[in-house]
C-alpha cells in the first residue's frame, strides 16, 4: 500500500540531464554513473550523485541499478488521428493526405471511435517513453475532447488543437473561417491551462485553408498570445509550387502565414525542410521554433532537413514523430533518423544532441522548458527509465562502451519500445 500512497521518491540509476545546449557547448551534458532523482509531489526537488543527495525521510526508493533515467521524451509533432493508418504504402504527400489520411480522419467525428484511438495513442505513446505529445486533432470539436480527456485521465502534460480546413479538402472535412475560429475558441476556453492541458491554435497548412480563415486564426492568435499555433511549411516542393499558386501575391510560403497574423515565437513550423532565405532568417528573427520530423521526411520522400546548420545558425529546433507520416511512434527511432538524415548532410550529430533534441529542444519550442525535458530542481517528474542492454544486439554492442555515450548510441540506433524500463508521470510511475 506504502508504494501506491508515498508522495516522496528517490529514483536511483544512471542519470542524464542538461545544463546547456549541447549543440552550442559540448560540456552541457551531465552524467551520474550513480545518480539519484528526488521526486516530490509530483516535482523534481533534487538530483546529483546519489551518494551526496540529501534523501526525504520516508521517501521511497526506486532502484534501476544501471538502466539511464532522464526526463521523458517530448513529440513535437504529431497526429493522433493517424495513428491507425501509420505507414500506408506508396504515396507522396498530398496523395497520401487524399487517400489514407482524410478517409481516417472523417471518422473522428464520432465521438467514441475518437476516445478510442486517443486511448490507443496515448498507450503507444507511453510505451515508447514519450510523456508530452503535441497532436493535431481532426476538424471535429469531438477529436479535442477525446484527447484532453484521455490526456488528462492519465496525468499527462499534452497539446493539441482543432485542425482546420476550409478548402482543398472533402466536404465532410471542410469548417469555414467563422466556424474554424468560433470552435478553436471555445475549446481553447474549455481547455487550456486546465490541469496540463495546453490549446494549440491549428490552422492544418495553407494549402486547406483560405486567406480568411489564416485571418481568422490569426486573429484568434492575436487575442490568446499565451497559446502556441503549429502548422505545416515547405515539407514537400510540389506542395510550396502549389503554395505559389494558390497564394500568389505572397512572397513565400512563410509569407503565407505571415500576412494574417500567423507567426511569432510561439509558432511551430513542422518540417521546414526546404526554406528560401528569406524564410530561413525571418523565423530566426521571430524566434519561432522549428519542427524536425525525420522518419516522416523519408518515408513520404519530402527531403533532408538540416538539423546542424540551422541549429548553428541559432534556431529553435523541436524533435518530433509526426505520426502517421512517420512510420513509428518511437522517439528513438526518430533520433536514429535524425542521426541518418544529418549524415546524409555530411554531419554526425553527437547522442548527447540527438537526446537533447527529443527532450531539452522540444520543451524549448513549446516555450515549457522551465516545466519539462530536463531532471532539474522544480521541473515535473515525467520521466524515462532506459535499459541499453535490450535486446541481445544492442547489449553486445552496448558491453563493449567505453562512455555514456557509446553506451547510450547503441540504444539510440537500435532501440524501441524493449528499451523503455519505467515511465513516470507527473511524479507516479505509470509504466514500471
Ligand atoms: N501537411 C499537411 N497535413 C499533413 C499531415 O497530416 N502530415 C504531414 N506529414 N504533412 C502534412
Ligand atoms: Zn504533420
Amino acid at each position: 500500500m506504502e508504494a501506491m500512497t508515498a508522495k516522496s521518491h528517490i529514483l536511483l540509476g544512471q542519470t542524464l540531464s542538461f545544463d546547456g545546449d549541447p549543440f552550442n557547448d559540448p560540456g552541457a551534458p551531465r552524467h551520474e554513473t550513480r545518480g539519484a532523482v528526488v521526486v516530490e509531489d509530483g516535482v523534481i526537488t533534487s538530483t546529483g550523485p546519489a551518494d551526496t543527495i540529501q534523501r526525504p525521510a520516508g521517501a521511497q526508493v526506486h532502484d534501476y541499478g544501471e538502466k539511464l533515467i532522464t526526463a521523458g521524451f517530448i513529440d513535437a509533432h504529431m497526429h493522433y488521428p493517424q495513428t491507425a493508418m501509420i505507414a500506408s504504402w506508396g504515396k507522396r504527400l498530398i496523395d497520401w493526405l487524399n487517400d489514407y489520411t482524410f478517409p481516417e480522419e472523417a471518422r473522428f467525428g464520432d465521438r467514441a471511435y475518437a476516445q478510442e484511438i486517443a486511448a490507443r495513442y496515448f498507450d503507444l505513446a507511453l510505451a515508447h517513453g514519450t510523456t508530452t505529445s503535441v497532436s493535431y486533432a481532426t476538424i471535429h470539436p469531438e477529436s479535442v475532447d477525446a484527447y484532453f480527456t484521455e490526456a488528462q485521465r492519465r496525468g499527462l502534460r499534452a497539446l493539441t488543437g482543432k485542425t482546420c480546413m476550409d478548402r482543398n479538402a472533402p466536404d465532410d472535412l471542410r469548417d469555414t473561417a467563422q466556424s474554424a475560429y468560433d470552435d478553436s475558441k471555445a475549446l481553447l476556453e474549455t481547455w487550456h491551462g486546465r490541469d496540463r492541458l495546453g490549446y494549440v491554435i491549428t490552422p492544418r497548412f495553407s494549402p486547406t485553408s483560405t486567406p480568411e480563415q489564416l485571418e481568422a486564426l490569426g486573429a484568434l492568435w492575436a487575442e490568446h498570445t499565451d497559446c502556441l499555433m503549429q502548422t505545416h511549411i515547405s515539407e514537400q516542393v510540389e506542395e510550396i509550387a502549389w503554395v505559389h499558386d494558390l497564394f500568389p501575391t505572397a512572397r513565400d510560403y512563410l509569407d503565407t502565414y505571415e500576412a494574417h497574423g500567423l507567426l511569432g515565437t510561439r509558432a511551430l513550423y513542422g518540417h521546414a525542410i526546404h526554406l528560401t532565405e528569406r524564410e530561413e532568417a525571418r523565423i530566426k528573427e521571430v524566434g519561432a521554433g522549428l519542427v524536425h520530423c525525420p522518419t516522416s521526411n523519408t518515408f513520404i520522400g519530402s527531403g533532408l532537413f538540416e538539423t546542424a546548420r540551422l541549429k548553428s545558425a541559432g534556431h529553435r529546433v523541436g524533435l518530433a514523430t509526426d505520426t502517421g507520416g512517420g512510420s513509428s511512434f518511437s522517439m528513438l527511432r526518430t533520433m536514429a533518423a535524425a542521426y541518418e538524415l544529418s549524415q546524409l548532410r555530411g554531419t554526425a550529430l553527437h547522442p548527447s544532441q540527438l537526446m537533447w533534441l527529443a527532450t531539452c529542444g522540444s520543451a524549448d519550442v513549446l516555450h515549457l522548458r522551465d516545466k519539462i525535458g530536463n531532471l532539474a530542481p522544480g521541473m515535473e517528474a515525467d520521466l524515462v527509465v532506459l535499459d541499453l542492454h535490450s535486446t541481445a544486439a544492442i547489449a553486445q554492442r552496448a558491453a563493449r562502451a567505453n562512455d555514456i555515450w557509446e553506451a547510450v548510441f547503441p540504444t539510440i540506433m537500435m532501440g524501441d519500445d524493449r528499451a523503455i524500463s519505467a515511465v513516470w508521470v507527473g511524479g507516479r510511475p505509470c509504466l514500471d
